[in-house]
């Protein structure tokens, strides 16, 4: 187990630099998550900390001692990459094994080590197939094997259920998060899915751009996000962003409700969830919502539709059924679960 403490990191590329003065300290066996659009620096980091790509500029310390110029295999460190990269031609395990032989240690030693990963990971009777005949969630659990073998101090994935469908994803991560609290290791996991960070960290890094927007816990990200970024990235459906105006003591929405608050005068633009909505005359103004689309799931539906100022609105509506296309109805919005922005993204705070 390991502290990892990256120092004003950052990473070029020649003249383009792709991450920027990054700092940022996980600790010691948590699962931590680094999150944002595809191009944001996610695998150039990781890379960085594996030792996979040199370091621009700043350090990267895992437990308490510099590891710029170390080799990768001197981090501790293990990789588990989105596609699976296993040998084709050897047993899932011989797959397994296969670092701890060029490591040079004994038969008995491999044998039991891939026995432990094999059962940790359920994966006993796959032992000894060859990876053409696993399916995806079975290529990837040997996969992960393969880094559980080498006992690291910190796990490193990235994207590893990306090439899985959606059913396996959802299991895979179950089972990443199981693998998390039996092995108590320091794991750093990339993805673009909001979902997937929101479900399994610890602590969310949000990244837009090779910057940090954010870290938080999941529940600080979604309940108080510092910015209009962060505000639209966590949480799905997404975030709506109103647009509205504040001045002389209320705000106005653009669609037509108002409420008394205060905030610097000048334009605004208010995010409520979807799931924040609430009964007409139960909020501090109704908005009216021309129904698209009901995405009816059940247990809960999601009501898609137009605003009288034209903007396009997600709200949940677990509680009413009957919604139909081209219905007119009214929800309420509570103050207190509206988010005000400033128009650049800053998030205004109620004075
Ligand atoms: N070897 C490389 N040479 C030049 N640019 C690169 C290289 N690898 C990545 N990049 C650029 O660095 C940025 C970050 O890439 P990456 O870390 O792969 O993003 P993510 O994993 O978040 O999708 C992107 O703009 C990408 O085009
Ligand atoms: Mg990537």
């Amino acid at each position: 187990m390991a502290n990892v403490v990256l120092s004003n990191v950052s990473k070029s590329y020649g003249n383009l630099e792709v991450i920027e003065g990054l700092n940022l300290a996980i600790k010691d066996g948590s699962f931590t998550v680094f999150v944002g659009p595809s191009g944001c620096g996610k695998s150039t980091l990781l890379r960085m900390i594996a030792g996979l790509e040199p370091i621009t500029k700043g350090t990267l310390e895992i437990d308490g001692k510099p590891m710029n110029e170390a080799d990768p295999i001197e981090r501790g460190v293990a990789m588990v990459f989105q596609n699976y990269a296993l040998y084709p031609h050897m047993s899932v395990e011989q797959n397994i094994g296969f670092s701890l032989r060029m490591a040079g240690l004994s038969k008995e030693d491999i044998a039991a080590r891939v026995a432990v990963a094999a059962q940790t990971l359920q994966i006993e009777p796959l032992l000894k197939r060859k990876p053409g005949q696993l399916s995806g969630g079975q290529r990837q659990r040997v996969a992960i094997g393969r880094a559980i073998v080498r006992d690291p101090e910190v796990f490193l994935f990235d994207e590893p259920l990306s090439n899985l469908d959606a059913e396996l994803r959802v299991s895979m991560r179950v089972e990443i998060a199981k693998l998390h609290n039996t092995l108590g290791s320091t794991m750093i996991y990339v993805t673009h899915d909001q979902t997937e960070a929101m479900t399994l960290a610890d602590k969310i890094v949000v990244m837009r751009a090779g910057k940090i927007e954010q870290a938080g816990t999941p529940e600080e990200l979604y309940d108080n996000p510092d910015n209009l970024f962060v505000a639209g990235f966590i949480g799905s459906p997404r975030m709506n962003f109103l647009r509205g105006a504040f001045g002389g003591g209320r705000l106005r929405l653009e669609t037509g409700a108002e409420w008394a608050g205060a905030v610097p005068d000048g334009a605004v633009l208010v995010g409520v969830r979807p799931e924040h909505f609430v009964e007409p005359g139960h909020g501090a103004a109704d908005v009216s919502v021309k129904v698209d689309v009901v995405e009816n799931l059940g247990g809960t539906r999601f009501v898609y539709g137009t605003l009288g100022s034209g903007e396009s609105v997600v709200v949940e509506a677990r509680e009413r059924g009957g919604i139909r296309a081209g219905d007119q109805i009214s929800f309420g919005i509570k103050p207190e679960r509206a988010m005000l922005f400033s128009p650049s993204g800053t998030r205004l705070r109620n004075l």
